[in-house]
């Protein structure tokens, strides 16, 4: 993580939130990603204040919370910027043992949706460190920072979360995917396939035990990782390798096992739209099926999608439990498609909205 360099006393830095192609539930279990950066962002603004406490204010939360460090906030945004903000005077001390953070005004401005499965915690974290990055001078580069955005959520926000959002918000850019290895955390560029453009749209249902169904998920995968005698359900080699399982376990890791297969099919070269589209149904399949991450409202959001002829697949997007899908759809006809899914989703008694004009299409 390098030295410290010189700080100065005001800075500013953004980052953006994400969706993901494919690849969910995976990275946890050391597997493979295919996330898409989107183009909204949160934006930090932080100033040295001459105090010994911190000042955070948020313009969409309408919220003013004031901490100092060892002293965490009871609001929930607030517990990842004091995560982050913890991590990194860890590290100044660990430099230079009289070193550490004086107290600073925060001022977070964001359009990144919030709580529908688009990273708005990861891009406030990323934000964050690359806001302190600046402030302080830190010789550290995009991946070990977006290690310390997850030690944030994880230690400080109780998400025993993998590394994706964190890489994608760090790394990914808004016009085509990044595969993205795990547990290497080597990453590559995946272009879509041709006459393809992405949809993103929101079930308008909030997660519901998001954290609590997110951290028992991660356990399921490591109890059954532990009976297969593995590290990781990365490491499995053969759906038969499987069958040890007892049911429960057998279906979580079955998710895991075929999305990883999944990711790396949709990353090989020449792919087309309606194989790459066909993933993603199978994809939605397993997670509704085998990992019950969906909810009935997204199923029937993802189901209209996928029932239009322009659609090429569709598939819930990030953590479920309600939250966002994601479709792709025909250039050309996203704005369509967006409409009279939304209108479908209407008829059927749910309000859903788009919530990424997305930059990612075939080149
Ligand atoms: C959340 C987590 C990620 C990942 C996804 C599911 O977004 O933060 O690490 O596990 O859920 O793929």
């Amino acid at each position: 993580m390098g030295d410290a360099g010189a700080s100065v006393m005001f800075a500013t830095a953004e980052a953006p939130g994400r969706f993901n192609l494919l690849g969910e539930h995976t990275d946890y279990n050391n597997g493979f990603v295919l996330p898409v950066a989107i183009a909204q962002h949160t934006r930090l603004r932080m100033q040295v204040n001459g105090t010994q406490r911190f000042s955070l204010h948020s313009d969409q939360l309408a919220q003013r919370v004031e901490f100092s460090l060892g002293e965490p906030p009871a609001e929930h945004f607030a517990s990842y910027v004091y995560g982050c903000l913890m991590l990194v005077e860890g590290l100044m001390q660990g430099l230079a043992p009289a070193s550490g953070l004086a107290g600073l005004n925060i001022e977070v401005d964001s359009d990144v949706p919030i709580g529908v499965g688009l990273s708005s915690s990861a891009a406030l974290e990323v934000a964050c460190l690359r806001c302190l990055r600046t402030m302080f001078g830190l010789q550290m580069d995009d991946v070990a920072l977006a290690q310390l955005a997850q030690r944030a959520e994880i230690e400080f926000a109780g998400v025993r979360c993998g590394i994706m959002d964190q890489m994608a918000s760090s790394l990914a850019d808004t016009w085509r995917a990044l595969l993205i290895d795990t547990r290497s955390l080597e990453r590559r560029d995946v272009p879509l396939p041709a006459d393809s453009a992405v949809l993103v749209l929101d079930s308008g249902i909030p997660r519901a035990l998001a954290v609590s169904g997110y951290n028992e998920r991660r356990a399921q995968c490591e109890a059954a990782a532990s009976l297969m005698g593995l590290m990781s359900l990365r490491d499995v080699r053969d759906a038969s390798a499987l069958q040890v399982l007892p049911g429960l376990l057998l279906r979580r890791a079955r998710h895991v096992f075929t999305e990883n297969a999944r990711v790396l099919a949709a990353g090989a070269a020449g792919i087309s739209a309606s194989e790459f589209g066909r993933l993603m149904n199978e994809s939605h399949a397993s997670l509704r099926d085998d990992y019950e991450v969906s909810t009935p409202e997204l199923d029937q959001l993802v189901a209209l999608l996928q029932r239009d002829r322009r659609v090429w697949g569709a598939r819930l997007t990030g953590a479920g439990f309600g939250g966002a899908c994601v479709a792709l759809c025909r250039s050309g006809d996203v704005a369509a498609v967006a409409q009279s899914a939304l209108e479908g989703y209407a008829a059927l008694g749910h309000h859903g909205q788009q919530l990424v004009p997305t930059d990612c299409r075939s080149a």
